[in-house]
């Protein structure tokens, strides 16, 4: 089979790692992929997030069976539905299934409709009346802007100054643009945060194993969040926690959205909040994480294209899926300054002889390669992913090749996994 990969980050590096070790996998190429996805597949630099017919010629003209979307814009967009349309075989939800991403409006009133646990909100279209709720509302609050922003459209405020300044940033300064021309302003809860994903032909739905991601900047989760600074998996998640998700959260959503015609088909990736052992929907994502990818495709033991040609081909039923018991571990490494400004264009050195080491998987975000070198081209630029008997050792694998590379101002967290950790 001929696959296409669509992304550039470390979440499509792992994709096209795990894909590349596929028994059905005749030729694997990415659009636009980066500097590691170049190592094992044809990479190809055209517009994904919006011009699809180009897109789509090139999938013709080179015969590719199965085309896999990594990021949520093109989805988001209606890639999915454009492929269909033209014949060709695509993985990830339609849009109308994206827009429990694409609009946390949407998402909001979805959850609202079906009895999905969700923080109480409100939404509002006029930046007045947002500030007048504001101004009567006891406890604190999170505003989101309704559109997609690169996952920094949540602003986590704990006053009411603070608030006003996330709805005037978001409705007024449209600081994500059309993004911002409503946005749902809801309680702030509290508690612990996981991931869940699970993939679903739209018949039959299947949890991946666990995993969690460090969203804030520095260790202890202190600063800003970012798009994730690291990993892990397994998670510590109770399996009557995982039931319970299963049952009060995914089955109605997949259900729910099946009764609005908006069938869903891919990986459901649920944000939650989990207060007292309940669990509480943050955000749905229509896209595998990054970087949780970057920790679940080295546990999972199944040929991951046969897995996910059965999604898109309606035959999830017939796959078991199984998984290796050993950890997994991935520490971003991030340009000085993300995720504010940051520079590019530095040299990563250290990188050269990773490759094919046993449980080391240097998966490649933002680096691009220039003559014979690796240059950094993002905020995250790599993310060093380890596995290991047990989390601990993990850990240590990761941190230890992760000492091992260098560029100028090079950064990352020092804790991650340790939450995993038993004390
Ligand atoms: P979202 O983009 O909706 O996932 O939000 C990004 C991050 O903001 C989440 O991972 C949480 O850390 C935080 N967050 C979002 N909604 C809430 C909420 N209602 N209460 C507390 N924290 C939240
Ligand atoms: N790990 C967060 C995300 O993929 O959005």
């Amino acid at each position: 089979m001929k696959v296409l990969v669509i992304g550039s980050g470390g979440r499509e590096h792992a994709l096209c790692c795990k894909l590349s070790q596929s028994r059905i996998l005749e030729k694997l190429y990415a659009v636009p992929g980066n500097a590691g996805i170049a190592r094992i597949a044809e990479c190809i630099s055209l517009d994904y997030e919006r011009n699809f017919s180009s897109l789509a010629d090139f999938v013709r003209k080179e015969r590719i069976d199965f085309t896999i979307v990594g990021p949520e814009v093109p989805l988001v967009n209606g890639i999915v539905d454009y492929f269909e349309k033209r014949g060709l075989f695509v993985f990830g939800p339609c849009k109308k299934a994206a827009c429990l991403e694409g609009s946390k409006v949407f998402a909001k009133r979805f959850m609202k409709k079906y009895g999905i646990p969700t923080a109480d909100f409100q939404v509002f279209s006029d930046s007045e009346k947002a500030v007048e709720y504001i101004e009567k509302k006891e406890k604190s609050v999170v505003v989101k802007a309704d559109g997609l922003a690169g996952g920094k459209g949540a602003l986590v405020t704990s006053s009411k100054q603070e608030a006003v300044d996330a709805v005037k940033l978001i409705m007024e300064k449209r600081a994500f643009g059309n993004s911002g021309k409503s946005v749902v302003i809801e309680d702030r809860l509290s508690g612990r945060e996981i991931s869940f994903f699970a993939i679903t032909d739209g018949k039959s739905v299947k949890p991946l194993v666990s995993s969690q991601d460090h969203k804030a900047i520095y260790d202890g989760d202190r600063g800003p969040n970012t798009g994730g600074m690291g990993a892990y998996s397994p998670a510590p998640i109770h399996p009557s926690l995982y039931k319970k998700i299963m049952r009060r959260i995914v089955l109605p959503t997949l259900n729910g959205m099946e009764k609005e015609k908006r069938t869903y088909r891919g990986v459901l990736y649920v944000g939650l909040m989990i207060e007292d052992e309940q669990p509480k929907v943050l955000e749905f994502n229509v896209r595998f994480g990054d970087p949780e990818t970057q920790v679940t495709f080295p546990r999972l033991r199944n040929d991951l294209l046969e897995v996910l040609f059965a999604v898109q081909g309606g035959t999830l039923d017939r796959i078991n899926l199984e998984w290796f018991s050993r950890a997994a571990v991935c520490v971003v490494l991030a340009s000085g300054g993300y995720p504010d400004k940051y520079e590019t264009g530095k040299q990563i050195k250290g990188l050269e002889n990773l490759a094919g080491v046993k449980g080391i998987f240097p998966f490649c975000a933002g680096v691009r390669k220039e003559g014979d070198r690796l240059l950094t081209d993002g905020g995250r630029v790599l993310g060093i992913a380890a596995t290991g008997k047990n989390l601990r050792r993990a850990i240590r694998k990761a941190y230890q090749v992760a000492e091992k590379i260098q560029f100028e101002g090079l950064y990352y967290r020092t804790d991650i996994g340790f939450k995993g950790l038993r004390p």
